[in-house]
């Protein structure tokens, strides 16, 4: 699909534009971080010997929880907007540094487990990446997505649904591009439920809490949350949240 308003605003200055907000909307539940870092941590295996990159880290709150739960040697929060690398930089027992995921690869930096949470739709040239993370990573070290399908079971109105769709390649593409690198995969698909209130699911489709609504105008969204409104009649919404698992084992 060649849509030019896809390329409106680039990745980067969204996030730019929701750091400062960025931890209080892009919020479901306690019990929902506690499921995913639990398999995160579970899924990476991780240990004290460790060194963990979390790449595309964006306020380092998921990259903190970890070092603190984990006790790995060392965890990077790797994030390319600055607005969002300068909030993780203030989380004292990690190390933000502002940089893409090329970027950071070519500075030769050693790690053994690599985490891409929500992030791999935004990195582009992926085939050249993950080689380069296959040189990089040592035997056994790993590297694991969280991602979503293409279809998401959020609720959004019709015209979200098909930016999310354009901009999320299928997971079977990570799966064969990282399998001819050499890597062993394994794909888990997990699904956690919560229950929010309409107005915070509204406040996070104003703020644009996906990258995937920075194409559209306050109209736009208006007129969306009014499509929504007709769906969902309740002062409360049940979400389901299907997250796809990617582990890499070199
Ligand atoms: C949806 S947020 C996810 C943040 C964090 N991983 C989490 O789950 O809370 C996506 C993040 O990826 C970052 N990002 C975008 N393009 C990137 C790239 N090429 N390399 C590394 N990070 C990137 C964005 O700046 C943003 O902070």
């Amino acid at each position: 699909m060649n849509n030019p308003r896809y390329d409106t605003l680039t990745t980067s200055n969204h996030f730019d534009s929701i750091a400062e907000v960025f931890n209080r909307i892009w919020y479901f539940s306690d019990d929902y971080k506690d499921f995913v870092i639990n398999h995160i941590h579970r899924d990476l295996s991780l240990s004290a010997e460790d060194i963990l990159v979390d790449l595309g880290g964006g306020t380092g709150t998921f990259t903190s929880r970890i070092q603190d739960e984990s006790g790995v040697t060392k965890a990077y929060c790797v994030e390319p907007s600055v607005a969002m690398c300068d909030e993780a930089a203030k989380l004292k027992n990690i190390t933000a540094l502002c940089m893409d995921a090329h970027a950071f690869i070519s500075t030769k930096t050693p790690f053994s487990k690599l985490l891409l949470k929500e992030v791999i739709h935004h990195i582009d040239e992926r085939e050249h990446f993950w080689q380069a993370v296959y040189t990089r990573l040592p035997k056994k070290g790993k590297l694991l997505i969280i991602t979503r399908p293409q279809h998401v079971a959020f609720p959004l109105f019709a015209s979200a649904k098909t930016a999310f769709a354009h901009n999320q390649p299928p997971y079977e593409l990570f799966e064969s591009q990282l399998k001819a690198c050499g890597f062993k995969v394994t794909t888990l698909k997990r699904s956690h439920s919560f229950t929010l209130r309409k107005e915070n699911w509204y406040e996070m489709l104003r703020h644009r809490f996906m990258s995937d609504l920075s194409i559209f105008s306050d109209e736009e969204i208006e007129e969306g949350i009014r499509e929504i409104e007709e769906v969902y009649t309740e002062e409360s919404i049940d979400i389901i949240d299907n997250l796809i698992f990617i582990t890499a084992t070199k």
